[in-house]
């Protein structure tokens, strides 16, 4: 068993190090960058400097809401999320940890957190919660990917071994009951790693008061052959990867496994 393995099995949260490459964060950054510049009217850069700036800018005009809706949507678009699966080192580790078809919840949505982002605001600043309580189910994994972090922005805070706990009661998108002792953590991450938690794993967002906006993506995969134990079938996913089993039949084309589908008819003999 991997690292990554054993601490979502133990604690219910890993962490894939280094496993985005700085070129890709930036393609992604810039993409983000230049879908604000032409909503704001501007002139197109290829600067991210002021990406920050231009956000607060797009945010008189349009909701957060709204503004995460657009960015992820244009990363869909633009195979970004494509590309970010075909990365090495996080396409190997989601291989060992889930198997070799692999899906991805089309319809994410953008986590972005900014120092105008109040507690009260349930949407942006999330308490603690287990995303099967919105339909996640037990075979997917979900993914905390970083695109724009830096030191003092706060990430997540996980409870460790919450996944063990089962379905939590919970009212108004809190828990209304928890054990009494229970240990919580910060999430340890930087650009470029990615971090995984089960659909059972409590956790909540950490308020950034950075004054740079903080952008995560949070995603949902999960390997397209195990059964539902939620409301996966109710979402869209698109398919990024597929095992030797899954080639070939595609390549048969159907479950009948029609003879010579693909041969033209003079080129089969009669016998
Ligand atoms: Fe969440």
């Amino acid at each position: 068993m991997n690292e990554v393995t054993h601490n979502l099995v133990s604690d219910g949260y890993g962490i894939i190090k280094n496993c985005i490459s700085n070129k890709l964060l930036n393609k992604i950054q810039k993409s983000i960058n230049n879908e604000i510049e032409d909503r704001l009217g501007k002139t197109i850069t290829n600067n991210t400097k002021n990406l920050s700036k231009n956000y607060y800018q797009l945010k008189k005009k349009l909701s957060q809401f709204e503004i995460q809706k657009i960015l992820s949507k244009r990363l869909v678009q633009q195979n970004l999320i494509d590309e970010l699966f075909k990365e090495k080192k996080l396409l190997e580790n989601l291989i060992y940890l889930i198997g070799p078809d692999i899906s991805y919840l089309l319809d994410f949505e953008m986590a972005i957190s900014d120092k105008g982002n109040k507690k009260e605001e349930y949407y942006y600043v999330k308490k603690n919660h287990q995303e099967f309580w919105s339909g996640m189910g037990l075979e997917s994994l979900q993914l905390w990917i970083p695109i724009n972090l830096k030191k003092g922005m706060g990430t997540l805070e996980i409870i460790k071994s919450s996944h063990e706990w089962g379905h939590i009661p919970h009212q108004n998108r809190e828990p209304i009951r928890l054990p009494k002792k229970y240990k919580s953590i910060e999430l340890k991450i930087t650009n470029g790693s990615v971090a995984l938690f089960t659909a059972l794993t409590l956790h909540k967002t950490i308020q950034n008061n950075h004054d740079e906006i903080r952008i995560a993506l949070p995603i949902t995969i999960k390997n397209f052959y195990y059964p539902n134990f939620g409301n996966s079938d109710l979402f869209d996913f698109k398919k990024i990867q597929y095992s030797f089993f899954t080639k070939l039949r595609k390549k048969l084309g159907n479950p009948h496994f029609s003879p010579f589908r693909t041969i033209k008819l003079d080129e089969i003999d009669e016998i």
